[in-house]
């Protein structure tokens, strides 16, 4: 049973100004209530129908390829991603790009704050579950602006829509509240190993003011973090300045699906640029 719109940092449409001040406070915020079963329903079919898609090679390889897969001979066998799935699933298109996400992310990111559907992956359904069949690792700790400290898209907050509830068995996301207020230094050593351009900024966030301590390589207990748990049709927002990481799930014979991507109040790129760091960008 979903658990009451008391619960800290959740919030129905009919409060979306406690949603905002909760965001503006904190880097991260959860919107209940927008999506009926049906609703879900439909973009749970849809997703599942492309990911299927993918495997089987019906779709154009645009909505699925390894990119984000790490053994990328699994990836032949099962599909971890949908890449613009919003293409491919009136449902999800729908969910995103709703009354109740504009009205949100205008009031997140100002009036021309755009959707990243069509650029960079666009809209990604994600299946994350733990088993020996899937491709997915688990993500140590990050803020999405990292994956793009050249680029002049930002700020920007994610989102991601829940197809599974989330719990310790599944897989979580671990927050630290309040972090996307530090201007945090760009990943110039991090755990992939990946090169940072020479044109990134060296550091973002939503003030000048510096982290209390840096930020760790990987899944390390950071002091002030928070568990978030989803229910089925939440939205977790949450600001591209925010320190974040996955929790790994506790038992491999589960599931954690879910829709994500982003709006975002900066400059939109032009077609075709791809300049995400992707081992940084998940
Ligand atoms: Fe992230």
């Amino acid at each position: 049973m979903a658990a009451p719109l008391s619960t800290p940092g959740v919030f129905g449409p009919g409060d979306l100004d406690g949603l905002v001040w909760f965001y503006d406070m904190y880097g991260y915020a959860t919107l209940r209530g927008v999506l009926s079963e049906s609703d879900v329903d439909t973009i749970e079919a849809e997703c599942v129908a492309a990911q299927q898609g993918v495997v089987a090679g019906d779709l154009d390889s645009r909505y699925g390829s390894t990119v984000f897969i790490d053994e990328a001979a699994k990836a032949e066998k099962f599909a971890n991603y949908v890449e613009y799935v919003s293409e491919v699933s009136p449902a999800v298109d729908s969910a995103i790009a709703g009354p109740v996400m504009r009205d949100v992310m205008r009031r997140l990111l100002g009036p021309d704050s755009w959707l990243r559907d069509h650029e960079q992956y666009g809209v990604v359904y994600q299946d994350a579950r733990p088993g020996k069949e899937s491709g997915y690792t688990r993500i140590g700790w990050h803020s999405d602006w990292q994956s793009g400290p050249s680029l002049d898209v930002w700020p920007s907050t994610a989102f991601t829509l829940h197809i599974d509830g989330t719990s310790p068995a599944n897989g979580f996301l671990r927050v630290v509240p309040g972090s996307h207020l530090w201007d945090t230094p760009a990943p110039y050593r991090n755990v992939n190993g990946v090169a940072v351009p020479d044109t990134a900024q060296p550091s973002g966030g939503r003030t000048g003011r510096k982290p209390p301590f840096e930020m760790p390589l990987g899944f390390e207990k950071i002091r002030g973090e928070v568990g978030i748990y989803a229910e089925r049709g939440d939205v977790i927002l949450h600001d591209a300045y925010l320190w974040h990481s996955a929790a790994r799930a506790t038992d491999d014979n589960t599931q954690r699906r879910h829709v994500r991507g982003g709006y975002f109040g900066g400059t939109k790129p032009a077609a075709g640029v791809e300049e995400f760091i992707k081992n940084a960008a998940r």
